[in-house]
């Protein structure tokens, strides 16, 4: 995830900067830069990578006296990390920074090429100081020109700008990503994106609202909310305690994690869900010219991603769709066939296992797409097309948000391919666009909700092992609140077809075994009940998770009623980590680093 800082005041600009986004450094970037306006000049560094490849840079840059300087650490979600795709981004003569994502930067970008702008990055933010530039030549003030650019753009965004027409000013908006601006008695302003480069510098800070723009100087500070009228800053004492401040006030990254999946999902729909269809800009429309049969392969949870995914590449593109773990398909001897399109899909994109089948792929000659959460890394890097799932970096062991944004992607890649080949109707691709729009909205956390799972989870904390139980897509789900379960409890826990308990596992049923049972409504519901009901008619434990009341289960966590069985999804998929997250804090695990689990499994 890209952070944020910005330092107006008489101190030493460079180091402040540096030092802010070092406190940023645990949300990931793959490049980063400063620019600093001082005497009227610009100084501006970029490097890829580690901030000390921007510190050895800058090693010989000195700032000494007033400055306004601006700061960045990048997450590539708009073009590869490359120090032209780094921020700060330069106009003429100002520089922006900018997290979150230009809904309209394509069309923007059209009209300024048009009026002989030249880019110089691949990214959305580079049209904010053109436009702003542009807007410079008629407008009256700079922050006119500004107020007017924001007024242009839609999507999210959280955005500095320094110019050299007001050389003791920062410009800001904030609308959808977070940023906060810190005072202290020296008159200097401190921005940053999250409370922890602030910390030791500032006491008070305010935290701007979505609509949020305007300016500071030394001595002013200028609010403005969405509706042009002016505000007072809201100003509260900043924590001090870092560790708790990186993780925004939650007890581990992976509750954070969960928390954020609803800003997640929003990035990863943005500029791809378009008004009655799904647009992938980063693929070539003859990517599936020719391909028959998609073959998905991956490790884990995202094994589990690609398994819902196969339910919905044959329920709405109708193309058939075969799914392999990768440690087995790299040591048995697959039959591999042109008009197959080879799908990998990692968070990491260094997992050894799913890496190797990739070059197997590509040396068998087939076509290769990877769905993944890093750019540049190894499988984005070696396979011919990419989908980058925007989840931020995460930083649970147990992963979470980036199969959130997994499944997102799948979805819309379903309807996409369903166009191309034309296998469910126009209408039925708008109404399924129109429902993802709603993901975000239905994986909001409730306290409500919250509350309720940390209080039954007390009663599972023993037993001689759970069974998640789902039908279709709802399996792999069954499967990774699972997986999410023993990784952070070391309880044993098993995903199963609930279909099947009764070809075996019911022997098991008695009141120690827990059944998670997901029961949605939309979704082949009346056969999932009775598989439930036989299990509760042998005494087994069962927590049922649905929009109906369901009165032969021992505990029921109630869902809001959806219009789709995909929103259902989720709902639970909330529902399974907050549960596994509380049993695992009641248990007294460490959430974060599980035992014997390593984030990356790069060996075999
Ligand atoms: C489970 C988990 C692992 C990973 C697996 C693949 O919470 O995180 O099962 O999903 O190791 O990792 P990636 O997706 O990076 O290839």
């Amino acid at each position: 995830m890209c952070g944020i800082v910005g330092y107006l005041g008489e101190k030493n600009s460079k180091k402040i900067l540096l030092d802010g986004l070092k406190e940023l450094e645990y949300r990931g970037y793959d490049s980063a830069g400063i620019a600093v306006l001082q005497n009227g000049e610009f100084s501006n560094y970029k490097a890829v990578g580690k901030l000390v490849n921007l510190e050895e840079k800058t090693k010989n840059y000195e700032t000494k006296g007033f400055a306004v300087g601006i700061g960045h650490t990048r997450w590539a979600t708009h073009g590869k990390p490359t120090e032209l795709n780094a921020h700060p981004h330069l106009g003429e003569s100002s520089y922006v920074v900018h997290n979150g994502i230009i809904e309209n930067y394509a069309e923007l970008k059209k009209e300024l090429i048009n009026n002989g702008t030249v880019f110089l990055s691949q990214t959305d933010t580079e049209v904010i100081v053109h436009q702003f530039e542009k807007n410079l030549q008629t407008a009256q003030t700079a922050f006119d020109a500004f107020s007017q650019t924001i007024s242009e753009l839609d999507g999210a965004y959280a955005v500095l700008l320094v110019t050299a027409s007001e050389p003791d000013t920062i410009f800001f908006a904030k609308h959808g990503s977070p940023m906060l601006v810190g005072v202290n008695d020296e008159n200097e302003k401190y921005f940053a994106s999250s409370d922890t480069p602030l910390i030791g510098h500032c006491t008070n800070v305010n935290y701007f609202e979505d609509g949020d723009f305007g300016y500071v100087t030394s001595d002013e500070m200028m609010i403005m909310a969405q509706d042009g009228t002016k505000k007072e800053a809201i100003f509260s004492k900043l924590t001090q305690n870092k560790l708790s401040a990186q993780k925004d006030g939650y007890r581990f990254f992976m509750e954070k994690e969960i928390y954020e999946q609803s800003d997640v999902i929003a990035d990863t729909l943005m500029g791809r869900v378009g008004d009655e269809e799904i647009i992938f800009d980063e693929l070539d429309s003859n990517l599936f010219d020719g391909i028959n049969e998609i073959k998905l392969c991956a490790c884990g949870t995202s094994y589990h991603a690609a398994m819902s995914a196969s339910y919905l590449f044959e329920r709405y593109s109708k193309i058939k769709t075969s799914l392999e773990i990768a440690s087995e398909f790299r040591y048995r001897s697959p039959i591999m066939s042109k008009d197959t399109l080879f799908v990998v899909i990692s968070q990491s994109g260094e997992t050894a296992d799913t890496l190797e089948t990739l070059k197997m792929a590509k040396n068998a000659g087939l076509k290769t797409l990877v769905i993944c959460n890093v750019d540049n890394s190894s499988m984005v890097r070696l396979a011919d097309a990419c989908i980058l799932t925007r989840a931020g970096i995460e930083k649970g062991v147990a992963s979470t948000k980036a199969f959130a944004t997994q499944v997102t992607v799948f979805w819309m890649m379903s309807l996409y391919i369903a166009k191309l080949r034309k296998s469910i109707s126009d209408a039925d691709i708008s109404k399924q666009v129109s429902l993802l729009r709603e993901i975000p909205t239905h994986v909001k956390v409730s306290d409500e909700m919250h509350e309720r799972i940390k209080r039954l989870s007390k009663r599972y904390l023993h037993g001689h092992g759970f069974f998640f139980i789902g039908r279709d897509i709802f399996y792999p789900l069954a499967l990774e609140g699972a997986l999410k379960l023993k990784e952070i409890s070391y309880l044993h826990a098993e995903g199963y077809p609930s279909g099947e308990m009764k070809h075996g596992p019911i022997a098991l049923a008695d009141p120690e075994l827990f059944t998670i049972a997901l029961l949605p409504e939309h979704l082949h519901y009346e056969k999932s009940k009775s598989n439930v009901e036989e299990l509760s008619a042998r005494d087994s434990t069962i927590c049922a998770i649905s929009s109906r009341e369901f009165d032969k289960a021992d505990d029921f966590i109630k869902i809001p009623t959806c219009k789709d069985y995909m929103l259902e999804f989720f709902e639970m998929m909330i529902v399974v980590q907050i549960l596994s997250l509380e049993i695992s804090i009641r248990l007294g695990n460490d959430v974060d680093m599980p035992r014997n689990l390593a984030k990356s499994v790069t060996v075999e």
